[in-house]
Formats: C-alpha cells, structure tokens, sequence
C-alpha cells in the first residue's frame, strides 16, 4: 500500500486550485437515476470515491461517458450518465460498505421503480451513522421499509406521496435523498429542519434545471412539488470548500501563503473567521481566498463543530493541528460525529500536547515544536491532519494508509509540491 512521505518545515508559498467538490458530486451522480435522459457534469474531481460510485451506478445499469476536460486551465472530469433502464434495482454489500455515500441512490430509484435494495452502511470510523431520517421519511412518503439480512428492502405501490417531514436532525445524507425522492413524487413535500450545506444548494440547482419545482433552496424548509418526469441536464460542479479549508490550514500551519483559487469564501465563513481570530490575514476576492501566515504568531482558538453555516465537522481534525502551532488553549469540541477523534493520537505521537475530555472535547495546548513520525489515521479528513502536522513538524513524516486521501484529495503531492512543500508518494506493494 502506499504511504506519503513529508519532510517539515518548509513554508508553503503560491497558488492551489481547488477542485470540484465530492460531497456534491457524489449526490448529483445519483440524481442522474431519475431520468432516462442524459445528465453531464462537469468539473467533476478525479478521485477514488468519484469511480466506486461510478461502478456502483454501471452494475445497475448506467451508462458513463468520461471525459478529460480543462475548467480554468485545470484538469477535471466530465461524464456523462444515462440510466435508459435500469438492469439490477440491488446496491450490493461490496459496493456499500467501500463508500458509504452509495445510499444515495435509495430515493433517486425507489422514486423512479417502486423497489430498491440497499446494503445498510454499518458504522464506520467516525461512528455509528444511521439512516434511521432516511427511512422515516420514506415511510412518511408512503414506502414499505424492511431489514432483512443485512439489506434495506423499499417498496412503494404507484409513486410516493408528498408528505410534511420533520427531520429530527438536519442531517446533510437524509436531505439529498429525500430531495431526490420527492422530485419524482405525486404531491408536494415539504422538508423542516432540511441541511443547509452548499452541496444540497447545488443539488437543489441541478433537479430544477432537470424540471424539478424545489424552492427554499439554501433555507431549512424545501418545498417540492413532486414531477411525472424529469429530464436531461448539463451542471458544473462547485468549488470543494472543506479541499479549500484543508488547504488554507496548510498556509497557516506553514506560516506560508497560499492563494486557493475558484475557492468560494461564501461557503467558508466559520473557519475563515476562526483563522482571522487567530491571527491569520485572509483576502476574499471574487473567485479565490487568499490566506496569509507569513510571519504571524497565530493564538489558540476554541471550535465547535456544527451543522452549516456552523464550523464543518469535515475540518476539525485540520484546524485541531493548527492548534498544535498557535500560542495558548484551544478547545477543540465535536458535535457531530462520536468518534471522531482518531488523529488525536497520531498528533500525540508527533510531540503534541492534547487533553481529550470524554469523547466529544479536546484541549489542545501549543507547543514549540512537531517532529515527524510515522503515522497513520482511519478516516480522509484525519489522514489530511496528520500531512498538515508532517509539512510544520522538523523531520521526516511517513503516512501510510493513503488510500483515505486518495478518497477525498485531488492530486495532493503535486498540489503542495506546487506551493513548495516536500512531499513524495512511496509506491509499495502488498
Ligand atoms: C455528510 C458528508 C460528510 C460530513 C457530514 C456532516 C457526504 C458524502 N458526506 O455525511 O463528509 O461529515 O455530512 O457534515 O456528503 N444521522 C443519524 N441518522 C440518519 C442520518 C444521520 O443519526 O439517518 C447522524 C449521523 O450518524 C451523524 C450525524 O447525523 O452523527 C450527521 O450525519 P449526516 O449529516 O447525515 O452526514 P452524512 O450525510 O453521513
């Protein structure tokens, strides 16, 4: 398997282009599974979970074009997909349990044929991840759930209701799907307490232009009024904030610059104020950020992760490293995720000094100094944290478990080589 190696130290120094995002991609690719036409996206980042939900979707029954595009002078992807008919209504187990997003296919195909059989997740790393708001919901919509051996079995005679649904939590997976499910329904749905993440923004934009009637769009309550058909579209993927917030965490950590480019300061307002507070200079402009450490002592700053606009949960283990370099406490809480945090071992390895305070609080004192280690974290955005803890800790930093990464960001060594830092892939085999 392969590992990452860092050598510390150096300070990071030029422009990173930030690619599309894959928190959105994931549920647009599904949302191609509500019509027989055809649905191109563009901007599309090259990443491992982009093909596992790519393989996923031929094992039903699409059809995917792939082609190398250029978006501002930088690689990415388009494809193409088109599900004419559907030729396994199944989203097996091997498919599933690689990448937990493969259950947004649940509404998009039950909504379309009445009947869907879906792996359950399981828990994974970061905690126990339920899809009890899923499957409420469309039961609300009218659909016969049922477990059976490990296996989500959804029927529905006819099409599902629009029915009035109250999330008991905003939770960003329940609201995709069932904004998928509702586009095809007969009635209107309405969704309280829906999330609010700029991904359903995007997803939201992309039913309509395929003939769906969403409104409240970027709000907590969405309205759908439930479509007979849907049709083709053409739709540019937005920019990945939470691949822009690592990125200005390795600016900051460096005590470098970096500008993000194609990063939308909108969609980050949270972290960039905690890194303001901290004592980081950051410039907004019209379709980059650019984030400035050179010379700044950077003072602790607590965080709490939150549902959006709140801080990402999808950044905590980034900002928490930052912590490492900044003088005095931070206190660093998780309210999202149960167990999420994993790196914090790893750091404490690297020299860090960290209090965990059961399992959802951590203080995180600064300390002069991180020294490289060989680490190794279980999840994508923990891996990024320990490559952050690598390029500010003196010496060598091996990472090994890469294929999180791989999950997530986009060509990473070639884009921190690019601002300066020193970091190579080791290729091994098993
Ligand atoms: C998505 C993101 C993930 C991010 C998370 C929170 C994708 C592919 N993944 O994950 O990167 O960290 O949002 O911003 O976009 N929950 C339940 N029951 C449910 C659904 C969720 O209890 O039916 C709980 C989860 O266990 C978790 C919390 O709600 O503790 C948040 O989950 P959710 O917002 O659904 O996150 P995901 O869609 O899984």
């Amino acid at each position: 398997m392969d590992k990452i190696k860092i050598t510390g130290g150096k300070v990071l120094n030029g422009e990173i282009y930030i690619s599309g995002a894959k928190n959105a991609a994931l549920p647009l690719i599904c949302a191609s599974l509500l019509t027989d036409e055809t649905v191109t996206l563009t901007n599309m980042p090259i990443l491992s979970d982009i093909r596992a939900m790519n393989a996923l979707l031929v094992s039903i029954g699409t059809q995917i074009d792939e082609f190398d595009d250029f978006v501002d002078g930088h690689p990415t992807k388009t494809y193409s997909y088109r599900t004419k008919e559907f030729s396994s209504l199944i989203a097996p187990y091997d498919y599933v349990r690689k990448m937990r997003a493969s259950y947004y296919v649940l509404g998009p195909i039950l909504a379309r044929e009445g009947h869907v059989e879906l792996s359950l997740p399981g828990g994974c790393a970061i905690g126990a991840r339920p899809m009890d708001i899923h499957l409420a919901a469309l039961e609300q919509m009218g659909a016969r759930i049922e477990i059976k051996n490990g296996y989500v079995h959804a029927d529905v005679d006819g099409r599902l209701k629009g029915a009035h649904i109250i999330f008991r939590f905003a939770s960003v997976g329940a609201t995709c799907n069932i904004l998928m499910a509702a586009a095809l329904a007969e009635g209107t749905t309405i969704i309280e307490n829906a999330a609010k993440e700029p991904e359903i923004g995007d997803l939201v934009d992309l039913l309509n232009d395929m003939g769906a009637k969403i409104s409240g769009k970027d709000t907590s309550v969405l309205t759908i009024e439930g479509v007979d058909k849907l049709h083709g579209a053409r739709h540019k993927v937005i920019a990945d904030r939470i691949e822009a917030g690592s990125y200005a965490v390795a600016a900051a950590i460096t005590r470098g610059r970096i500008e993000l480019i194609n990063a939308r300061a909108a969609n980050l307002q949270t972290p960039l104020n905690i890194l303001r507070n901290a004592g980081v200079l950051i410039q907004e402009k019209e379709n980059s950020i650019v984030v400035d450490a050179v010379g700044r002592t950077l003072t602790g700053q607590d965080i709490m992760t939150d549902v959006y606009p709140g801080f990402p949960t999808d950044l905590q283990a980034q900002f928490l490293a930052l912590m490492l370099t900044a003088e005095g406490a931070a206190m660093v809480t998780e309210t999202i995720f149960e167990n999420r945090f994993m790196h914090i071992p790893e750091l404490l390895r690297m020299g860090a000094n960290i209090n965990v305070h059961g399992h959802a609080s951590a203080i995180v004192r600064g300390v002069s100094k991180l020294y490289g280690a060989p680490v190794m974290a279980t999840d994508l955005r923990a891996s990024f944290a320990l490559i952050l803890a690598g390029l500010a800790a003196e010496g060598e930093t091996i990472v090994s478990r890469v294929y999180h990464l791989d999950r997530g960001y986009e060509r990473l060594e070639e884009k921190l080589r690019g601002v300066g830092a020193d970091i190579e892939r080791i290729k091994e085999t098993d």
